[in-house]
């Protein structure tokens, strides 16, 4: 299951945006951890779902437990998970450098695990307390689409998105003990369409259409590989977990690009077209990975142009950058 592919190899040095959102969270995660602790006198048991080459888990929980610490010293053990193929290496080399591990926190232990989250990864009633960042929106598989059904947004591809959210859902829950609580970020997707992102991701492919280095027949197979909810749709898929789970948040938030506000203050366009092409760029890594059928060196070498091409758009239209997320906490109920 999971049409992931190595595309997410360094990602650690593309995903300065999604930590700073994260990190805004922490004190929502902390009151869940506090919340565990009066669950159970054992130790707590925390998962970290789609955890990629780990260096925001590591910022995330070691931050976490720096606060968790100064009430409790109860032992923790967390458990991180991604793909079988993930890039565990860069993980352990992270993972083990002291400057970025949560281990000086003590009394905690940690373990990793390669398997889909579309399984089942813990037993049931296990997990006092799960995350997971920037991943839950990525689909389990391909959506055939229909005869006829054009458009990046088609029939197959919403079912597929709205199937797999309410699977992955409802494994977590059965994997919580009662009380425990899930918390995930995902993209979001509002009523107001993000042009300005939406630019930076299909100009550059657009133009390398009419140099001629991506066919039209390439690009007609392209597709998204992650599918983001709107508010009606979480409200219409917890309606359905209701007798499972309490709604601890449900929030849908613009978070405005971290590059572009240091580019507001320092006026460093060359930095702010570097940190945002890197963005963009690993986004367009996983389609062009999955959905363009070369050699890896012909799309290693599409991703160049297409970086080079972000960056002139980036330089052409320094007007405000953001994306919406939404951050999501579950309680299962007792
Ligand atoms: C964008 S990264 C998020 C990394 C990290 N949590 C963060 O917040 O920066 C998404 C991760 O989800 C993983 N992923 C995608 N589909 C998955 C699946 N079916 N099972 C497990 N992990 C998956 C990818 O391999 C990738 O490492």
């Amino acid at each position: 299951m999971a049409f992931q592919n190595i595309a997410l190899k360094g990602y650690n040095r593309a995903s300065h945006w999604q930590l700073v959102f994260q990190m805004e969270k922490l004190p929502l995660f902390v009151a869940n951890l506090e919340a565990a602790l009066k669950l159970t006198n054992s130790p707590l048991s925390i998962v970290d779902y789609g955890c990629s080459e780990g260096f925001n888990s590591m910022q995330f929980f070691n931050k976490s437990l720096e606060l968790l610490r100064k009430t409790s010293q109860r032992p923790v053990s967390i458990l991180h998970t991604d793909l079988p193929k993930n890039n565990w290496t860069e993980f352990f080399n992270v993972l083990n450098n002291p400057h970025n591990n949560y281990l000086t926190k003590g009394n905690v232990t940690y373990s990793a695990l390669g398997r889909s989250f579309y399984e089942d990864i813990l037993l049931p009633e296990s997990v006092h307390v799960g995350f997971s960042a920037f991943a839950f929106h990525y689909l389990s598989k391909e959506p055939i689409r229909k005869p006829g059904d054009t458009g990046i947004f088609h029939s197959a591809y919403v079912e597929q998105g709205r199937q797999d959210m309410e699977t992955l859902l409802n494994k977590r829950i059965n994997e919580l003990v009662p009380g425990g609580t899930l918390m995930i970020i995902v993209g979001a997707r509002t009523e107001q369409l993000n042009t300005k992102m939406g630019r930076l991701y299909f100009e550059p492919l657009s133009n390398l259409i009419k140099m001629g280095v991506i066919s039209q027949e390439d690009f007609s197979a392209f597709g998204m590989t992650t599918y983001a909810f709107t508010l009606s749709e979480w409200q219409t898929l917890l309606k359905k977990l209701e007798n499972k789970v309490k709604v601890i948040e449900l929030k849908m938030e613009k978070s405005i690009c971290p590059f572009y506000l240091e580019y507001l203050k320092d006026k460093d366009i060359e930095v702010y077209k570097d940190e945002l092409m890197k963005f963009v760029a690993q986004m367009m890594k996983v389609q062009v990975n999955t959905f363009i059928n070369r050699t890896q060196e012909e799309k290693d070498k599409i991703l160049e142009m297409l970086k080079t091409e972000i960056k002139n758009l980036i330089h052409s239209d320094p007007s405000e950058v953001y994306m919406e997320f939404t951050t999501l906490v579950l309680e299962k109920l007792k």
